[in-house]
């Protein structure tokens, strides 16, 4: 069988990495890894969620990558072709649809999010977080989430901006998106970190992040770090398997993988270390949730020096990020409509960014008008964080290393992967043995199916 000719391809040796790294920084890193590193409790979290980077997200994004590239296309058609090409069951399509819902249902609620870092960039500057107290802040997060002409506002215009870029295509959308914003993006980080270490104290959220907890070790908190070692390296949700799919043929795939990972880590922690010192020095509980950056980081920026300059380049820096992973979300529904059904990728967006605005509607909502409907616990908002996060994403991941260690025929792995022959032998005892049997174990404490 002749292999799939690509139909898109990055035209740098740069575009894959400016891409996949766009795709994984973002709200994960600056949002979410500090929160719910507060949630559970620092260090222990923190360990748990590295553990699962190294034995789990690594092989699954260089099995994902290795996939893509192979197939040629949107997870459904790629696995698809590498399937076929292996006489298996068509069933395995399954996976990528699982993964391209994933993506589509985390841009649901990530453009919220990514709306209230736009929101904040603006409010900088306008003086609206003026306010002198962190329950004042809280109070303005509070009145803009309460407005849903002011939060949907802002939502819808990450959400026009994401499928403007996606429209444009590969190259001239994407790849020339990523190819300004990522230096500008890690322009800003560095000059962020220099004026933390400068102005703020790190021994307080050092201590946070590193300090070790064995009994912060629960099956719940290992479940949340499963999920969010998938989450933040954009696994699972089709994004990396489609940008996989446009890397030239002969490139490194274990030498992206590790670069992406790399950067990843080093955003989440050095975020970390930029914002509990912050949290502590103001005498904040670093468990405040979702709001926790939005509540804390406006005040300590007024009391620092050119603290505006820097709060609005800060909230900037994160809306930013926020858009380069959005883009990423979405690229599997448009790449599968425009190979599958013949749609252009103009059309495509439009029909996926309606249904999109549609369902995020009701994340917007979650924080007003429904924020009463809370079935089984949890308003809309938070469900599609819980099922994607939690569940689709490790449970993707479990398939995605059982297909590439287990169904498929060997030589297609190692044609892909290039490695030499031990670089081979790891990855695939980790994609046999080491992972699946994590996330299994992982989900079974968590039904509460294990004791330990
Ligand atoms: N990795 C992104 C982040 O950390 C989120 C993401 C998830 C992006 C899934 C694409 C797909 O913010
Ligand atoms: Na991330």
């Amino acid at each position: 069988m002749t292999r799939e000719k690509p139909k898109n391809l990055w035209l740098s040796r740069w575009g894959f990495i400016l891409a996949a790294t766009g795709s994984a920084v973002g709200l994960g890193n600056i949002w979410k890894f500090p929160y719910i590193t507060g949630e559970y409790g620092g260090g222990a979290f923190v360990l748990m969620y590295l553990a699962c980077i190294l034995a789990i997200g690594i092989p699954v994004m260089m099995t994902e990558i290795a996939i893509g590239r192979r197939g040629r296309g949107s997870p459904i058609d790629a696995i698809g072709r590498v399937v076929r090409e292996n006489n298996g069951s068509p069933l395995w399509k399954a996976v990528g649809g699982m993964s391209m819902l994933a993506g589509f249902m985390i841009l649901c609620f990530y453009v919220v999010v990514a709306g209230w870092a736009f929101a904040y960039t603006w409010k900088m500057l306008d003086g609206s977080l003026a306010a002198t107290s962190v329950e004042a802040l809280g109070g303005v997060f509070e009145a803009h989430n309460a407005n849903p002409w002011q939060l949907g506002g802002w939502s819808v215009l990450v959400a026009l901006l994401t499928l403007w870029i996606v429209a444009k295509g590969v190259q001239k959308g994407i790849e020339n998106a990523v190819r300004w914003m990522m230096p500008g993006l890690a322009l800003m980080l560095i000059v962020l970190v220099g004026y933390a270490l400068t102005s703020g104290s790190f021994s307080a959220g050092f201590g946070f992040l590193f300090h070790f907890d064995a009994s912060k070790i629960t099956g719940e908190a290992l479940l949340a770090a499963l999920g969010h070692a998938f989450f933040t390296l954009s696994l699972a949700s089709g994004a990396i398997l489609t940008y996989g799919s446009y890397i030239p043929d002969g490139q490194s795939i274990a030498r992206t993988t590790f670069m992406v990972a790399i950067c990843d880590t080093c955003v989440a922690l050095l975020a970390g270390l930029a914002i509990f010192p912050i949290i502590f020095a103001n005498g904040m509980s670093p468990s405040a949730g979702p709001g926790l950056i939005f509540m804390s980081l406006p005040l300590a920026f007024q009391q620092m020096p050119f603290g505006t300059a820097f709060g609005v380049l800060f909230f900037a820096m994160v809306s930013i990020a926020a858009l380069t992973s959005a883009i990423s979300m979405i690229e599997a529904t448009v790449a599968y409509l425009n190979e599958k059904h013949g749609v252009s990728r103009l059309r495509a967006a439009m029909v996926s960014g309606a249904v999109l605005l549609l369902i995020s509607l009701l994340a917007m909502l979650s924080f007003n008008l429904l924020s009463g409907w809370t079935p089984l616990g949890k308003n809309f908002f938070d469900w599609l964080d819980y099922l994607t996060s939690r569940w689709m994403m490790p449970l993707g991941g479990i398939f995605m290393v059982i297909l590439a260690g287990y169904a498929l025929r060997g030589e297609i792995m190692r044609d892909e992967l290039d490695l030499p022959p031990a670089g081979y032998a790891l990855w695939l005892f980790m994609v046999r043995y080491v992972s699946p049997v994590l996330i299994m174990v992982v989900f079974l404490h968590a039904l509460g199916w294990l004791l330990f």
